[in-house]
């Protein structure tokens, strides 16, 4: 039996009559505050993609066995849509969420689609919900597709019916601390991924286990954590970014290092985009750029020689974020930042890539105008 595949085309639109106010930017945080519209999708094992439908935002109504409430079957991703310098609608480098929200369907037992024909789907709500993008670097429409399984059944078993959707929240920084430098603990008594579990893939669960840690770290003042791994202290991510540290060598040369993908990391669209970047503009002479291990002590070492030069996190949500320290053991790790800000390599990264974000940069085709 075939089932069928998801059709842009077969888009239902329903506008709301109640239009919400929209936030100044001073009064966005982060993923509080949602448009007007949202997008859903309904998917069965029987017949496959059912009508994708943009309707006013609204709740749920779910049975309480749903096997999303009692086995985790969620996933989602982290996109943000931009506005231009002319007022268009800008998303940033979308196929690689929809691949990795494909990889993460297939990984937790729930359905694929066709990530283009979503994309369509989503360009429509930005331009329905198009008033809630704000302008202004820094600033977006930061964007939840999500999936979950919806079978009322508490057997322990791959889903059969399923619901894809889409939320949208107007957002300015991630942290607290706005664009300033964030400070992390090192968290060693507890494990975020193993090898050959699900770290790589974007899983809800995978979130629940960091926040008792990261509420830990809070507590002692910092913004997050960074999770290690093993007796080595291999450095993996933090809470919600991917982790970069640039060092200088005894050769002169500067290093830009960031953790291999082995599995336990997940694989970042900034830090994709940050590697993509340096490699291909960062004058080879003078860099090198690395996917490799590295530990804790390493990072402690390198610092206490002077050879640690700038720390930062990449993430949809954080962007790139710079560092200012790592507490480890009671001991931190000092980070040099210049007058409290971030350095010279970490602006450079946010503005190359912020420039197209915004689209005054065209690179690689990266970003997608909404139409
Ligand atoms: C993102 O950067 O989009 C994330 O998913 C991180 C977090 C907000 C869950």
């Amino acid at each position: 039996m075939t089932t069928a595949p998801l059709d842009s085309t077969k888009l239902v639109i329903e506008k709301t009559t109640n239009p919400k106010e929209v936030l100044p930017k001073e009064k966005l945080a982060f993923g509080k505050s949602f448009t007007d519209h949202m997008l859903e999708v309904e998917w069965t094992a029987q017949s496959g993609w059912g009508t994708p439908k943009l309707s006013p935002y609204h709740n749920f109504s779910l049975d309480p066995a749903t096997c999303v409430f009692h086995y985790s079957f969620e996933l989602f991703e982290g996109m943000k849509a931009y506005r231009d310098k002319d007022g268009k609608i800008r998303t940033f480098r979308s196929d690689k969420n929809m691949e990795r929200m494909n990889g993460s369907a297939a990984r937790a037992s729930l359905p694929t689609f066709d990530g283009e024909e979503f994309m369509k789907i989503i360009d429509k709500l930005l331009l329905a919900d198009e008033r809630f993008v704000p302008e202004g670097y820094g600033y977006s429409l930061y964007l939840r597709p999500t999936l979950i399984g919806t079978t009322p059944a508490l057997g322990v078993a791959a889903p059969d019916k399923a619901l894809l959707y889409v939320i949208a929240s107007p957002v300015g920084p991630y942290f607290a601390e706005g664009f300033k430098p964030v400070s992390l603990e090192a968290t060693d008594y507890a494990v975020r991924a193993w090898p050959g579990g699900v770290g790589a893939f974007k899983l809800g669960a995978n979130y629940v286990s960091c926040i008792q840690p990261q509420s830990e770290a809070a507590k002692r003042g910092h913004s997050q954590n960074l999770w290690l791994f093993g007796e080595e202290g291999y450095i993996t991510e933090v809470g919600a970014m991917n982790v970069f540290f640039v060092f200088q060598n005894a050769d002169g040369k500067k290093e830009l290092v960031t953790p291999p993908l082995d599995g336990t990391i997940l694989p970042g669209v900034t830090r994709d985009s940050t590697l993509t970047l340096a490699r291909e503009k960062l004058n080879s002479n003078e860099w090198i750029v690395s996917e490799r291990p590295l530990t804790i002590y390493e990072v402690k070492e390198r610092a206490l020689k002077g050879e640690l030069v700038e720390a930062f996190g990449t993430g949809t949500a954080a962007v790139v974020s710079p560092i200012k320290n790592i507490e480890h053991r009671g001991e931190a790790i000092e980070v040099p930042v210049e007058d409290g800000k971030a350095g010279a390599f970490t602006k450079q990264i946010s503005e190359w890539i912020r420039s197209i974000q915004y689209g005054e940069e065209d690179f690689k085709n990266w970003s997608r105008v909404a139409k």
